[in-house]
C-alpha cells in the first residue's frame, strides 16, 4: 500500500469513528459526574456505523420483497440483495465460481447448525469433527448434536501463557481419525482472548486428510483479512467461513455462511418453504438447485443483508490490512498496560512478537470477583465491558486454573470454594474501529485505581443473586433515555 494511499484509509477510520452511532453516548455515574462511556464490548456486538445509517435511509424508500419482481422497488430490491452476496464473497476473496452465500436468522450460530446438519448428510460415513478448546459454544455444540464425536484440540502452552492451537495435537489428531474427519471447525480469533488462529496452516493439515475446513469467523471477519481462495497452495484454500453481522458493525442482519457450493448441493436443503422450490405438488416438491435461493427458505432479512454489504464494501474500500495493524496494536498496548497493573491478571498469550490477538483481552483484578470488577467500571468509569465466561466454558475454567494453580497449595477446601468463586469468570474489555489508544489508557487508569483500593469499591456494592452486584445507593434508571414505547407515544400526540 502506497503512503498516500495509507494516509486516505486513516482518514477513512477517522471519519467512521466520527460517525458511529452512540459513539458520544453519555451516561450520569455513581460519582455523581456525567461523562462519554467508553465502549469496549464489541465483541458481543459492535456499534453501528455511520454509514449504515445513511445508506438504509437512501434505500428504504426502495424497499419491498425480493421474492416478487416485477414492480419497481422490487428490481431494485433484487438487484441490491444479489450484490449483498457478492459483497461477502468479495470482502473474503472467495471466488464466485466456486463459492456463494447466503444468510441465515441468527448470526454465525445459525449457520455453524445449519452446516453441522448438512454435512453431517452429505458425508455420513465421516462422523468426527475436530474443533479446538478456544471454541465458542456456537462452534462446538452443534457439532457435538449431530456428529458421532467431536475432538477438542488443546492450545498451546508457552511461558508467555496460553497461546492458539496447538498444530502438532491438530496434525495427530487428524492422522489418528483420519477418514473418519468430516471436517475441522475453528475460530479465526478467539472471542475471550482475541488471539489469532493459523488458520490456512490448519487448513493444510486438514485437507491432506480429506477433511473440509471451515472457520468461525464471528470475531476475524471485522478484525483480520480473510482469504479463503486463490492461495497458491490451493490445499489453504477454506471451504467454509460464517460470520456475524452484528459482530460487524451492523445491528439487525443477518449471519452469512460461505461455502464452497458444490458442498450444499445434492442434498435436501435443511430449511424447506417458500423460494427455494421450482415446483409444489401435493404428493411433493422440487428443490431448486439454484444456489442460493435453495439455501435461503422464506423471506430474507433483505434490509439487513444490505446494510451488512454495505459495511464490508466500506472496510475493504480502506483495507483490510490496515484495520488489522491498527487494531492488532491497539490489543497489544492492552495487554502490555493492563500487565503493568500489580493484582491484575492478563489472560492468555503476552507476548505480541511471537502470538497475535486482535478485538479482545480478558482480565481480571486478583481477589476480586469478576462481575464486580465489571459493574465498578460500569458505574464509576463509564467503561462498558462484559464480565463472565463468554459462551466459551471449557477455555475460560482452563486458563482460570492454570492462572490459580500456584494460589491454591495449602488452601482448606472453604477457601478454595471462595478462591474459585470470585475467578468463575472474567472480565473482557473489546475493541472496534472506534476505538483508541486513549480508551486502552482509560481502562488501565481504571484497572489500576480498583486494584489500589478494592476494599472501597467492595464496600460500595451488595452481591445479589446469582452473579450480579448491585450499588448500595447508585441506581441506573434507562427509561427517560430510551423507550419505545413512550418515543411512539410521543410520536402519536405530535
Ligand atoms: C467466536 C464466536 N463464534 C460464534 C459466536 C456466535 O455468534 P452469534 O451469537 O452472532 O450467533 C460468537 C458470539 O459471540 C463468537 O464470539
Amino acid at each position: 500500500m502506497t503512503e498516500n494511499c495509507s494516509q486516505n484509509s486513516h482518514k477513512l477510520i477517522e471519519k467512521l469513528r466520527n460517525s458511529t452511532t452512540g459513539i458520544d453516548v453519555e451516561y450520569a455515574l455513581a460519582s455523581g459526574e456525567t461523562s462519554r462511556r467508553i465502549y469496549l464490548d464489541s465483541t458481543a456486538s459492535t456499534l453501528q456505523l455511520g454509514v449504515v445509517k445513511d445508506v438504509m435511509e437512501k434505500y428504504l424508500p426502495y424497499y419491498a420483497n425480493t421474492h416478487t419482481t416485477v414492480h419497481f422497488n422490487a428490481q431494485l430490491s433484487t438487484r441490491e440483495f444479489d450484490w449483498a452476496h457478492n459483497m461477502c464473497l468479495d470482502f473474503v476473496d472467495a471466488d464466485s465460481k466456486e463459492y456463494g452465500c447466503f444468510f441465515v436468522g441468527s448470526g454465525a450460530t445459525g449457520g455453524l447448525n445449519r452446516i453441522a446438519r448438512t454435512l453431517s448428510k452429505k458425508r455420513p460415513e465421516r462422523d468426527v469433527v475436530i474443533t479446538s478448546i478456544m471454541e465458542h459454544h456456537s462452534n462446538d455444540l452443534p457439532h457435538r448434536k449431530n456428529f458421532k464425536e467431536v475432538v477438542h484440540i488443546p492450545v498451546v502452552m508457552t511461558e508467555d501463557g496460553m497461546g492458539a492451537v496447538d498444530m502438532k495435537a491438530m496434525e495427530a489428531a487428524l492422522e489418528k481419525y483420519g477418514e473418519r474427519v468430516n471436517y475441522v471447525s475453528i475460530t479465526g480469533v478467539s472471542n475471550v482472548t482475541g488471539i489469532v488462529n493459523p488458520i490456512y496452516d490448519v487448513a493444510e493439515l486438514a485437507h491432506k486428510q480429506g477433511a473440509l475446513m471451515i472457520v468461525d469467523a464471528a470475531q476475524m471477519a471485522a478484525h483480520v483479512p480473510i482469504t479463503m481462495s486463490g492461495h497458491d497452495n490451493p490445499m489453504r484454500n477454506l471451504d467454509m467461513i460464517v460470520m456475524s453481522g452484528h459482530k460487524i458493525y451492523t445491528p439487525s442482519s443477518p449471519g452469512v455462511v460461505i461455502t464452497r457450493k458444490e458442498l450444499f448441493s445434492g442434498v435436501e436443503p435443511d430449511e424447506v418453504g417458500g423460494g427455494m422450490v421450482d415446483d409444489v405438488y401435493t404428493e411433493h416438491y422440487l428443490s431448486t438447485d439454484n444456489f442460493p435461493d435453495r439455501e435461503e427458505a422464506g423471506t430474507p432479512n433483505i434490509a439487513g443483508a444490505i446494510a451488512l454489504a454495505t459495511v464490508l464494501y466500506t472496510l475493504k474500500s480502506i483495507g483490510m490490512d490496515v484495520i488489522d495493524k491498527e487494531e492488532t496494536e491497539i490489543v497489544s498496548y492492552a495487554v502490555k498496560e493492563l500487565n503493568k497493573i500489580d493484582d491484575v491478571v492478563v489472560y492468555g498469550h503476552t507476548n505480541p512478537d511471537t502470538c497475535q490477538r486482535t478485538g479482545a483481552v480478558s482480565i481480571n483484578v486478583r481477589d476480586m470477583h469478576h462481575a464486580l470488577t465489571a459493574a465498578i467500571l460500569n458505574d464509576y468509569f463509564n467503561i462498558a465491558v462484559r464480565n463472565a465466561c463468554f459462551c466459551a466454558h471449557p477455555y475460560v475454567r482452563e486458563m482460570v486454573s492454570e492462572d490459580l494453580s500456584d494460589q491454591m497449595e495449602g488452601l482448606t477446601n472453604e477457601e478454595l470454594e471462595v478462591l474459585a468463586d470470585l475467578h468463575r469468570g472474567m472480565v473482557r474489555a473489546s475493541f472496534g474501529i472506534y476505538n483508541t489508544k486513549e480508551d486502552v489508557d482509560a481502562l488501565a487508569r481504571a484497572m489500576l485505581e480498583i486494584a489500589s483500593n478494592k476494599d472501597f469499591y467492595q464496600a460500595q456494592y451488595t452481591k445479589s443473586s446469582g452473579d450480579s452486584y448491585s450499588h448500595n445507593t447508585f441506581e441506573f434508571n434507562s427509561v427517560p433515555l430510551f423507550s419505545a414505547q413512550h418515543a411512539v407515544d410521543n410520536w402519536l400526540a405530535s
